[in-house]
């Protein structure tokens, strides 16, 4: 079997981590969560004051610290999730709260931000033998990786999907406003100038309104089998 690299791309809340986590984990690869990078960087820049009471963000302060801002991976604990590192402090729940998810997508238009960011992101896929998941893997991050897949779902579902997540967790959600989030969030992904969420023309689409967990696995691993198994 050749070793990979696996570019896992979609929309917010289209399943596509929990796939790439689980298509990792099964084939022995590394899996690397670039949202959470971007979510760390987010972090850093409510913590050190560079957000503002108004919301807004001092891009101008968050550009000049960013060689100062460090993120990496530990590897999967006992709980069996790879934890993300900011300055070598583990983030990984922090990166996950909802001052967070409100700020990232400012952050993660900034140029510098993502250049960062990406080149971090081609380093960890250097040796190859990764599963990568975001928006921009297929067509920046990694242009030339032998698999590319993007995930989508209608922002119905996915806000479904989300809503029953909230309510799973006992977080008090309303669905229209959990709709009204997917919207915004698509509409910024993938309008900003810098590396918009697009399909690579290269990437095989999965569209999962209708498919179980199960067979949306089966689907991605009969993928990868084909594709590692090609001369
Ligand atoms: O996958 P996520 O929701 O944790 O990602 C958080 C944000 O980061 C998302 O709103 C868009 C941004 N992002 C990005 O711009 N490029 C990536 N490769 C991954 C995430």
């Amino acid at each position: 079997m050749r070793k990979l690299v696996i570019a896992i791309d979609g929309f917010s809340s289209s399943g596509k981590s929990t796939m790439a986590r689980a298509l990792a984990k099964e084939i022995g690869y590394i899996y690397v969560d670039s949202g959470a990078m971007y979510r760390a960087v987010t972090l850093y820049a409510l913590r050190n004051g560079m957000v503002m009471p108004d919301g807004s963000l001092d891009t101008q302060a968050l550009v000049a610290a960013l060689p100062n801002v460090n993120v990496s991976f530990a590897p999967a604990g006992a709980d069996g999730v790879q934890h993300t590192l900011l300055n070598g402090e583990d983030v990984e729940k922090e990166i996950r709260e909802m001052r967070v998810s409100e700020m990232v997508s400012p952050v993660a238009v900034i140029p510098e931000v993502r250049h960062r960011l990406v080149a971090l992101q081609q380093e960890f896929g250097r040796e190859k033998g990764i599963v990568m998941d975001g928006r921009d893997i297929g067509t920046t991050v990694f242009p030339r990786a032998e698999m590319k897949v993007f995930v989508n779902a209608s922002a119905e579902e996915r806000a479904r999907r989300r809503f029953k997540e909230l309510q799973d967790k006992g977080v008090k959600a309303d669905y229209d406003e959990v709709y009204a989030n997917i919207c915004e969030r698509d509409h910024i992904d993938s309008t900003r100038k810098e590396s918009p969420l697009r399909k690579a023309e290269d990437a095989v689409e999965l569209d999962n309104d209708n498919m179980t967990p199960a067979e949306q696995m089966k689907w991605l691993h009969d993928l990868y089998i084909k594709i590692a198994s090609a001369e």
